[in-house]
């Protein structure tokens, strides 16, 4: 310490019979769960551990020496098992206060003195609001505080990580379900007529793949002399027609790329196979059957397309192919992909320095409690003083 430095030029300029009790000029500076030291001296040196010490915050007793002891009776509850004076220095006039686990409500000025010894020591300690203080306060209340905070917080994130990506995948269903909805009431609902039914689950493909997209009538009927088509939104993207493909209005998009299983057309199944599969093409698709008896002539089914892994390569994709706009479109499922993955590298972000500030935590209490226990041996020895009448006099201040 510098100022332990400043105090000693003080000594040899101060040369008086009787010694004075010396603070400190500069205010001491702590942290919120530190430890830190009260420095005061005797100027000349001289041995006060024969002689009682006093330490106080304006009218709080904040420690006590007597008779070759601590004596802590009287001790503001604020300072209990957190106070320790340096015994072995007592004899060359240091009765520093060592405080441990600093709180905000330490900070203010502090006086030591030696009743023997008119002159009173001034030290100022500042605490420092530390952002560590926010999630891990000192005491050990504070720490345990600090650790429900974190997992309340924790708890927080997750639930509203889980309810984001539960809202996507409804709307995604939803999308898809419009007709696949339906399948269970189908059961029960014994008309004879069929119903166009897509899928639930949005289907998955990677650039470059052929796909199938499912799409059936239930109960199974021959559609192969009906008209059936295939659109994304406005865009059309395969017909059938008189037993056989139309594909006179087919968007550009979709060429040489579309085939219904015609085989399949008499047994109610009209899926879409697709071929070498784009980011374009991700999106909802409806199968329509518009001449069916049924209300529901319509199912539907999402496509998500995912890159070949390498996301540069997908962020440059978007880039030439179109323009990147796809990466605003919340729905789809690359939209749903990429808030799990961001979900879940914030969640482990989070459990790691949740993780670390408990950890850190740990090692500075248990720092702590390793200075104190020797203190606490010395706190049990002064109760047997409490007898004595001397002590009896200084109780009734
Ligand atoms: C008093 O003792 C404390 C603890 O050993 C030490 O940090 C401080 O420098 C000492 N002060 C003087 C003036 O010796
Ligand atoms: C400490 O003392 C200074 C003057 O010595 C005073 O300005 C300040 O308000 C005091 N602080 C407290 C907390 O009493």
């Amino acid at each position: 310490m510098n100022f332990t430095f400043l105090v000693f030029l003080f000594l040899t300029v101060n040369v008086t019979d009787e010694s004075d009790v010396i603070g400190s000029h500069e205010p001491v500076k702590a942290t919120v769960g530190q430890d830190v030291i009260l420095p005061c001296h005797l100027g000349p040196p001289s041995d006060v551990s024969t002689l009682t010490v006093e330490w106080r915050q304006d009218e709080k007793q904040v420690h006590r020496y007597r008779s070759g002891k601590d004596y802590l009776a009287l001790q503001d509850e604020n300072f209990k098992d957190r106070t320790s004076l340096f015994h072995e220095e007592m004899s060359r006039g240091n009765i520093s206060l060592k405080l441990t686990k600093v709180t905000e409500r330490d900070a203010g000025n502090y006086t030591c003195f030696v009743p023997r010894l008119v002159k009173r020591g001034k030290v100022t300690l500042i605490v420092d609001h530390d952002q560590e203080k926010i999630l891990t306060p000192a005491d050990g209340r504070g720490f345990s505080r600090g650790a429900v905070v974190g997992i309340v917080f924790g708890i927080l994130v997750i639930v509203g990580i889980g309810l984001f990506v539960w809202k996507k995948y409804r709307k995604t269903e939803q999308n898809a379900g419009d007709g696949g909805g339906r399948q269970e009431d189908e059961e029960d609902n014994k008309s004879e007529e069929s119903d166009v039914i897509g899928s639930h689950e949005p289907v998955k493909a990677t650039v470059g793949q052929d796909v199938i997209l499912p799409c059936h009538l239930e109960p199974p009927f021959d559609v192969s002399t009906l008209t059936v088509e295939w659109k994304q939104d406005e865009k059309q993207v395969h017909r059938y027609r008189s037993g056989a493909d139309d594909l006179v209005d087919q968007d550009k998009n979709y060429k040489d790329r579309t085939s219904l299983f015609h085989e399949e057309m008499t047994r109610g199944n009209i899926s879409l196979k697709l071929t070498k599969v784009t980011e374009r093409d991700a999106g909802t698709y409806t199968c329509h059957v518009p001449k069916l008896p049924s209300q529901v002539k319509r199912g539907k089914v999402t496509l998500t397309v995912e890159s070949v892994d390498d996301a540069d390569k997908r962020r440059q994709t978007n880039k030439t192919v179109h323009g990147g706009d796809e990466i605003l479109t919340p729905a789809d499922g690359r939209g749903l992909s990429r808030a799990v993955v961001v979900g879940t590298v914030i969640l482990i972000l989070f459990i790691v320095g949740i993780g670390l500030l408990v950890w850190k935590k740990y090692r500075k209490t248990e720092q702590n409690a390793g200075d104190g226990g020797g203190r606490q041996e010395d706190e049990e020895d002064d109760d047997q003083v409490n007898s004595s009448p001397n002590v009896q006099r200084r109780r009734r201040r």
